[in-house]
């Protein structure tokens, strides 16, 4: 039996995180996860992080192999910036709707049709994509490096209409919005929404940019999953309603034991629907055999990644050492 395949079979037996452990030590890996794992994978890593600051880690690293508990545009993204390691992801169909979203030939079309724009691009993007950004911007970082854009710059902002479309009403800006979603954040229902916040009207509501304007507009704060994190941890009250993937609720409650986190719902009040169904391919099993085999490996031919690393290397340099706090904030009324 393969053992890819037939985990429950070849691998039961086995203490995976004894021998993740140990596979750790041997290859001098770093296991690195985004807050939307599953609690056991956040647990195990090394760092947890959001976007910028799990690419910030994957650029300084001194290991030999880095171990993406994310999807795939995040493990490239290292790979990208750590051409000499290993990277795996422990499964490789860990993709993403907004990179699909946004196919390269297409957006290489519409840059054409527009040649006085800057491209802008949220970092939820294939490789081929940052290779035709002139800048990549984390929800996190979007706000800051947007201000660093002269005033009479036209931009090119995609793929997701939602970030962009906060950064506008945020900023005042006008950008040229590609129009990709994540199915994660669409799921949200905002009747299921006011109906809970009706249940607890003193909690604050937490949502990620992602989110579709009829949702952002009820909260209480804006940002990345780090910056959502660290407002769970100055909110005033002990009851937080979070609009965003649920897995990262698993750090406010270890963090705050005795608060009340709510995952905001669907549009049936009470489904999975907002769980990221790319990210929840990612398992203890998959990861130890990631570790064991090095492989499925991060390969992007030389040209594409300095190309790629060109846009990557401007949001390092443009967002600076202070943010990766995720603080976009609410929307002005
Ligand atoms: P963050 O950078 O906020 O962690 O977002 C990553 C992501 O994919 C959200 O859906
Ligand atoms: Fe992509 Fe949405 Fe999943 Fe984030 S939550 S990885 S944007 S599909």
């Amino acid at each position: 039996m393969d053992a890819r395949n037939g985990i429950g079979g070849s691998l039961s037996g086995l203490d995976l995180r004894a021998e993740i452990e140990r596979l750790r030590k041997e290859r001098n890996a770093v296991i690195l996860a985004h807050y939307y794992q599953k609690p056991e994978l956040q647990d195990l890593a090394d760092f947890v992080g959001d976007s910028l600051d799990l690419s910030r880690k994957a650029a300084e690293t001194n290991a030999d192999v880095i171990a993406f508990c994310g999807v795939r545009f995040m493990a490239e993204t290292a790979k990208i910036l750590s051409p000499d390691k290993i990277v795996v992801l422990p499964d490789m169909d860990a993709g993403c709707s907004l990179e699909d979203s946004c196919p390269p030939d297409q957006f290489a079309a519409f840059r054409a049709q527009h040649p006085d724009h800057i491209a802008l691009t949220y970092i939820n993007c294939s490789t081929e994509v940052k290779a035709l950004s002139d800048i990549i911007v984390t929800s996190s970082s979007a706000e800051k490096i947007l201000a660093q854009i002269p005033a009479d710059q036209k931009i090119i902002f995609g793929p997701d209409r939602n970030l962009g479309g906060y950064l506008q009403r945020k900023t005042g800006r006008e950008l040229l919005l590609w129009p990709g979603v994540c199915i994660v954040h669409e799921a949200f229902s905002e009747t299921e929404l006011l109906k809970l916040k009706a249940e607890h009207p003193g909690a604050p509501i937490a949502a990620h940019p992602e989110c579709p304007a009829y949702i952002l507009d009820h909260a209480d704060y804006v940002g990345s999953t780090k910056g959502i994190l660290d407002f769970s941890k100055t909110m005033p009250g002990d009851t937080l309603i979070v609009a965003t993937e649920p897995h990262i609720i698993h750090q406010m409650q270890k963090a705050m034991p005795e608060k009340n986190f709510i995952g905001a719902p669907g549009a049936d009040g009470n489904c999975n629907c907002n769980i990221c169904p790319y990210m929840a391919l990612n398992t203890m099993e998959k990861l130890y055999l990631a570790l064991r085999d090095l492989s499925p490996k991060i390969e992007i031919e030389e040209g594409l990644r300095v190309r790629a690393k060109k846009s990557l290397d401007r949001m390092l340099e443009l967002a600076g050492a202070t943010v990766g706090q995720g603080d976009l904030g609410p929307v002005p009324a």
